[in-house]
């Protein structure tokens, strides 16, 4: 049985002290459930302010990315351990954000991984396919190149205790979310890809849904079989919104 992990992405949004009254009212909105893991990535600057707001509450830090390599001359870079000393648990990669503006490829991304998993960090590794490529019928092409892209490098031994999320790029922020059906299918096939790998890894690892998640369609789609939590951007930076998605997945 997965626990399900319910993920706030905050992007690059609020100033300090909106992180840290977010995460306040994340605390007390949140009813904590024993099946249910709660998770926020704030920007990197709020990192520091917004664990010490999360003290003792269960909720887990996470960040929105990490180095490809362990240290030194990158400027402008964080290192995996640097998070790791904040008692960050979980790190966002290959957001498609971070594909389309920042032109990471799928080799980068594998690099950051590595260096995620040996600072014992989890990663959640993203993908997900564009609008044309869903109405070429290329999907599952996209889905398949992109997790292969990285796991094909380090492995279902490399990705220990990683997180998968399936973010179709044209339900990102737009209001339009993927049916309970498109994400079943594309959360099985990429179940079924992981089995390729091993099937242990397979059946535990954790596949979220991302992409205009909100409390009236979370139930639906956290009630779909492949559907072990959701990446949440916009309603996440809404306290209540984010904890109705928590109950909505705990009844799930
Ligand atoms: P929205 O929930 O705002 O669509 O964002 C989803 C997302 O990109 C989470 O990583």
């Amino acid at each position: 049985m997965r626990t399900a992990l319910i993920a706030g992405n905050w992007k690059m949004n609020g100033l300090q002290a909106d992180a840290t009254s977010l995460a306040r009212a994340v605390v007390s909105a949140i009813e904590p459930q024993p099946s249910v893991e709660v998770l926020v990535c704030p920007p990197f600057v709020h990192l520091a302010p917004v664990g010490e707001a999360l003290k003792d509450s269960g909720v887990r830090l996470g960040a929105q990315n990490c180095a490809d390599v362990p240290q030194g001359a990158r400027t402008g870079e964080i290192a995996a351990d640097m998070l790791a000393d904040l008692q960050v648990q979980y790190v966002i990669l290959g957001h498609s954000e971070r594909r389309e503006f920042y032109a990471e490829d799928n080799r980068l991304i594998a690099s950051r991984c590595e260096q995620a998993v040996a600072a014992g960090l989890r990663p959640i590794l993203c993908v997900g396919e564009t609008l044309e490529a869903r109405d070429a019928g290329q999907t599952e092409a996209v889905i398949a190149e992109q997790l292969d892209g990285v796991l094909g490098i380090l492995g279902a031994e490399g990705f220990v205790d990683g997180v998968i999320a399936y973010e179709p790029v044209w339900a990102i922020g737009t209001g339009r979310t993927a049916t309970t059906e498109q994400a079943q299918a594309v959360h099985a096939f990429i179940r079924n890809r992981l089995a390729a790998y091993d099937a242990d890894f397979a059946e535990r690892t954790r596949i979220l849904y991302g992409g205009s998640m909100k409390p009236d369609n979370a139930v639906a789609l956290l009630a779909q079989p492949d559907v072990d939590g959701g990446l949440i951007g916009g309603a996440s930076l809404k306290a209540e919104d984010f904890a109705a998605i928590h109950a909505a997945a705990a009844r799930g």
